[in-house]
C-alpha cells in the first residue's frame, strides 16, 4: 500500500493508476428508471446495462484490465491443442502458487461442477465449508451431496470487529469428521474472501489448522480462490504473523495449505475464465478426465486464448499490493462514509463490495417479502445504481416447497476493481443516505415467475402495493428535476 499522507489529515484512498480508456455512462430520468425496473421484474440481474448508471451488481468479469493485460491479449496463440498461450498461463500460475498441475475451465462454477463430480461418489456425502456460495452449493446438491456450513460465530455478526469472519470453526470440523468419517465427507471447502457474508477473509492460521485436520483424515481441502486477492490483502493487513511476508509469500503459503485450488478468473486475475491447481497427481488424473468432457481440450478448457493471456498477466499483477489494495480501500472508504450517515452496513468492511444490512435498514419488510430484493430495486429507482440482492431470494426452496429464510439480508454494492472513481462513490453514498432517510416508504416484493434452480438470476417479481410510485414522488419533491 502506497504510504501517502494528506496535509489535511484526511484519509482518502488514492488510485495508483490512471484512466486511459473510458466508457460513457448514461443516467436515465427517474420515471424511466421506474419503468426499466418494472420491465426487469424488479430483479436487478434483468436490467439492461444501457439503463444502468453505476453497475455495482458484481465484480465478476468487469474489473478493469491493465495496459499490460491488453497488450498481452494481442499475442494470443489460437490453436485447439498445445497453444503457447496455455503454457504462458500455466507458467504464471506455477510461479504465483508453486503448484505442480493446472487444469483450465471456462469459469469458477465449471470448476465446482468438476470437483463435485470427482469427489461426491455417494448420495448424502457432506461438503463442510466456511460458508456456501450460490453456485458451489448448487453443484454439490445437484450431484447428491449436502453442504455443511461451519463458520465461526462472528460470521453472522453484522457489526463485528472480528478481522477474520471467514474463518472455519475448527471444533465443528473435527466433530463433522468424527461423526461422518472419511467416507461420509467428499471434500472440505474453504472460500477466500467469503462472498455471501460480506466478502470476509479467513486467516492463514485458520486455513493451516483446517488443512492439518483434513490431512490427518486424507480428506481433500479445496480452496475457492476466486476472491483470493482481497483475502491476501487482508491477511497482510490484519494477521500479525504475516505482517512481514510479501503478498507472494502469503499466496504460496495458502496454496501449500490446500490440496486443490480453484478460481473464477472473472475475479482473480482480472480476466474471464477459471482453473484448478493442485500438487497431488491422484487428484490431477481424476479431475483431468472430466475437463475435455465438459469444458474443452486440456490447453484451453473453454476459455478464449485472449482471456488466458490477460489472466496470465493479471495473476502476476495480483502480487502487487498497490493493485490488490485498491478494491478493499475504496470499500472501506464507502463503508465508513455510510456509517457517518447511520446507514446500516456490514463491518468490518470486506472485499468485493460494500454490504448494506437490509434487515436493519428496512425492518418493517418481512423476509418472506424479499427485503434485500426490494431495497436493490428501490436503490436503482432513486439512483441508477445497480446492486445485487444477497438474501432470501438468493436461497433455493427446500424439496417440500418451504422457504429457507437467509441468515443475512444484504444488498451488495460491488466495486469492481479500478472501475469507479471517488466522486461516483460519493454520489452512491449520497443516494443511500437519502434512501435511508426515506426508508419507511420502501415495501416488499412477491414473485411473478419463480424458477426452481438459482431463481435469483432470472425470476421476476412485483412490488406489493404502490410504494415505488411514492418513492419517486418523494424523490421529486426533495430533489426536483435532478437525474
Ligand atoms: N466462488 C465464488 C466465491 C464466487 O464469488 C463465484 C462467483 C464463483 C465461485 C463462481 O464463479 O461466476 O466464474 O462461475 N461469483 C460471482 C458474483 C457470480 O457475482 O459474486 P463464476
Amino acid at each position: 500500500m502506497a504510504n501517502i499522507r494528506f496535509f489535511s489529515g484526511k484519509t482518502t484512498p488514492i488510485e495508483m493508476h490512471r484512466v486511459r480508456i473510458i466508457q460513457k455512462l448514461n443516467l436515465l430520468p427517474i420515471d424511466e428508471r421506474l419503468e426499466a425496473i418494472k420491465q426487469a421484474g424488479n430483479n436487478t440481474f434483468l436490467l439492461k446495462n444501457d439503463d444502468v448508471f453505476l453497475d455495482m451488481l458484481t465484480d465478476s468479469g468487469v474489473n478493469a484490465m491493465s495496459n499490460d493485460q491488453l497488450a498481452a491479449m494481442s499475442q494470443a496463440d489460437d490453436s485447439y491443442a498445445g497453444s503457447a498461450t496455455f503454457y504462458r498461463l500455466e507458467k504464471a500460475l506455477k510461479y504465483v502458487f508453486n503448484m505442480e498441475y493446472f487444469l483450465p475451465a471456462h469459469q469458477g462454477r465449471a470448476c465446482e461442477h468438476i470437483i463435485s463430480r470427482t469427489f461426491i461418489t455417494k448420495k448424502g456425502q457432506l461438503v463442510p465449508m466456511n460458508y456456501h456460495f450460490t453456485t458451489s452449493k448448487a453443484h454439490v446438491t445437484a450431484l447428491g451431496g449436502e453442504i455443511l456450513e461451519i463458520p465461526v460465530k462472528d460470521a453472522f455478526d453484522m457489526t463485528s470487529d472480528c478481522p477474520f469472519k471467514g474463518n472455519m470453526d475448527i471444533e465443528a470440523l473435527k466433530k463433522a469428521i468424527a461423526g461422518h468419517g472419511k467416507d461420509g465427507i467428499a471434500y472440505v471447502r474453504m472460500e477466500a474472501g467469503t462472498n455471501l457474508i460480506g466478502g470476509q477473509p479467513f486467516s492463514l492460521q485458520n486455513q493451516k489448522e483446517v488443512y492439518e485436520i483434513c490431512r490427518a483424515s486424507d480428506i481433500p481441502l479445496v480452496l475457492d480462490a476466486s476472491l483470493l486477492s482481497d483475502n491476501l490483502y487482508f491477511i497482510k493487513q490484519r494477521e500479525a504473523a504475516c505482517k512481514n511476508m510479501s503478498i507472494h509469500e502469503i499466496a504460496k503459503a495458502m496454496a501449500a495449505a490446500s490440496d486443490i485450488m480453484y478460481f473464477s478468473g472473472r475475479k482473480l486475475g482480472f480476466g474471464r475464465g477459471g482453473g484448478m491447481c493442485m500438487n497431488d497427481k491422484r487428484y490431477y488424473l481424476d479431475i483431468r478426465s472430466l475437463v475435455p468432457l465438459y469444458e474443452g481440450f486440456l490447453t484451453y478448457g473453454g476459455m478464449s486464448v485472449r482471456e488466458m493471456e490477460a489472466l496470465a498477466v493479471g495473476m502476476i499483477e495480483t502480487l502487487d499490493e498497490d493493485v490488490i489494495s485498491q478494491g478493499p480501500q475504496f470499500i472501506e472508504f464507502m463503508t465508513n462514509e455510510l456509517i457517518k450517515h447511520n446507514v446500516p452496513v456490514v463491518t468490518p468492511a470486506g472485499g468485493l463490495g460494500c454490504h448494506i444490512n437490509v434487515r436493519e435498514f428496512i425492518p418493517h419488510v418481512p423476509q418472506t417479502e424479499y427485503p434485500a430484493g426490494a431495497l436493490a430495486s428501490a436503490l436503482y429507482i432513486i439512483s441508477g445504481v445497480r446492486g445485487m440482492e444477497r438474501g432470501t431470494m438468493s436461497e433455493q426452496r427446500n424439496e417440500d416447497g418451504s422457504e429457507p429464510l437467509a441468515q443475512m439480508e444484504l444488498v451488495r454494492l460491488a466495486l469492481p476493481r479500478r472501475v469507479f472513481t471517488m466522486s461516483q462513490i460519493v454520489y452512491t453514498v449520497d443516494r443511500l443516505n437519502w434512501l435511508y432517510q426515506n426508508r419507511d416508504i420502501v415495501g416488499g416484493l412477491r414473485w411473478i415467475d419463480e424458477p426452481r434452480i438459482l431463481r435469483f438470476f432470472y425470476g421476476t417479481l412485483a412490488p406489493i402495493g404502490d410504494w415505488q410510485q411514492k418513492l419517486v414522488a418523494k424523490f421529486k419533491k426533495d430533489l426536483g428535476d435532478s437525474l
